[in-house]
């Protein structure tokens, strides 16, 4: 490798152009790379950003494969992509991160919930069914969890089945039954691993929902957890990264049970939504991390420099088409308040738009200015 001009000459793909992809092109600014993106949204957040933007299909194989086919190291900004091609183009030499064998097991939650069994890592009490016949002979455990082996995505293909009644809308297709847990708090932990196998974890972060959308709303870090829980869940994403021989940045979303139960929830391969305010917050951003973990090179320091919240800036109900920001010299005017806009010209209700980054060291503080954010900052059109 021509270190001359450090990785210049190393041809780097993103499969996917979205807001997680824009955020690993700014962390890619710094270190100079080389990035090609492929993403089948012309007008995707990354678009107007490289010259090598290509528009085409993530999940068909022969764009996938030439897409790769010119490059040298290929990773993924989202997860619903074509592994078959990603493992040809791997045993043609080409470096994938993390390996297509990773990135099938965690497509399909069902397999992905056997991997967590096989591999002896906390989660759920769960069975595998395959037809809605399956589900109907389950009813004297509900309330259960149901989720899309495949295909879910943002609280999209899972539901709480309570009563009978809710069996009309069990998926016939195969999915994890699991055990409702009496959740506490959930948390989740970005971990990094390169091929050299060090691993870096970021302290964790407490997530808050929107109460019917299924989405985070805001999430702070550091969450409000004991030393003891915090030692705990390291432990666990560092066991995960380990176990998978993971090369690149993972998300480990947890829930804690009001038993003090520890149980892992799934797991996304790639930056994810729970790391935006690392860019603000610790002394290495998730995006930087996940492109330091696939060079293998060595992983930069995780230390917290500020407590952080992250607010999701999602498009308000009711409102669709051409995107207007409203609100948003007011909430510059707070002090610690930083947004990011994705570029997403149009917006629908609940599309992710963007994000603010809210640094404040004292906690209630913190929270009071998601609060105010929250009302002053609208995504209209
Ligand atoms: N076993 C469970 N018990 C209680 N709530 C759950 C359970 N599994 C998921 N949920 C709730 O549903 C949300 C979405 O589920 P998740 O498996 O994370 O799917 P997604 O892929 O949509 O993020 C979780 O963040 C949590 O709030
Ligand atoms: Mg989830």
């Amino acid at each position: 490798m021509n270190q001359k001009y450090f990785y210049r000459d190393l041809k780097i793909g993103i499969l996917g152009g979205g807001q997680l992809g824009r955020m690993l092109l700014q962390a890619a600014i710094d270190l100079n790379l080389n990035i090609h993106i492929l993403d089948p949204d012309s007008h995707a957040p990354c678009s107007a950003l490289t010259r090598n933007f290509q528009v085409g299909s993530l999940t068909d194989y022969d764009t996938v494969y030439r897409f790769g086919e010119d490059l040298d190291l290929i990773t993924i900004e989202i997860e619903n992509v074509n592994v078959d091609a990603l493992e040809a183009l791997e045993k043609e030499g080409k470096t994938i991160c993390p390996k297509p064998a990773v990135i099938r097991m965690i497509q399909d939650k069902c397999t992905q919930k056997q991997w967590f069994s096989q591999h002896k890592i906390p989660s759920a009490p769960y069975t595998i069914t395959h037809t809605r016949e399956e589900v109907v002979k389950q009813v004297n455990r509900f309330p259960l969890v149901q989720k899309l082996g495949k295909g879910g995505y943002d609280g999209r293909g899972v539901h709480i089945l309570r009563t009978i009644g809710d069996l009309a809308k069990a998926f016939d297709e195969p999915s994890v039954l699991e055990e409702c847990v009496e959740i506490e708090k959930e948390i989740a932990v970005l971990a990094a691993r390169n091929a050299k196998g060090e691993v870096s974890v970021f302290p964790t972060v407490e997530m808050v929902f929107h109460p019917t959308a299924n989405l985070v709303e805001y999430l702070f870090s550091p969450s409000d957890i004991s030393q003891e829980t915090e030692k705990e869940v390291v432990k666990i994403a560092t066991d995960i990264v380990n176990k998978l021989d993971y090369t690149g940045l993972i998300a480990v979303e947890m829930f804690l049970d009001k038993n003090g139960r520890i149980l892992v929830n799934e797991l996304a391969p790639r930056p994810h939504n729970s790391g935006h305010h690392t860019i603000r917050s610790t002394a290495t951003s998730q995006y930087e991390q996940h492109l330091r973990a696939i060079l293998n090179l060595p992983l930069g320091s995780t230390q917290l420099l500020h407590p952080a919240a992250m607010l999701n800036l999602l498009g308000a109900e009711g409102y669709s088409g051409s995107v207007i920001y409203e609100g948003v010299e007011k909430a510059l005017a707070i002090e610690g308040v930083f947004p990011h806009f994705y570029g997403k010209s149009i917006t629908k209700p609940f599309r992710k738009m963007g994000h603010v980054t809210i640094l404040e060291d004292n906690k209630q503080k913190l929270i009071e200015k998601v609060k105010s954010v929250q009302n002053i900052l609208k995504v209209i059109s």
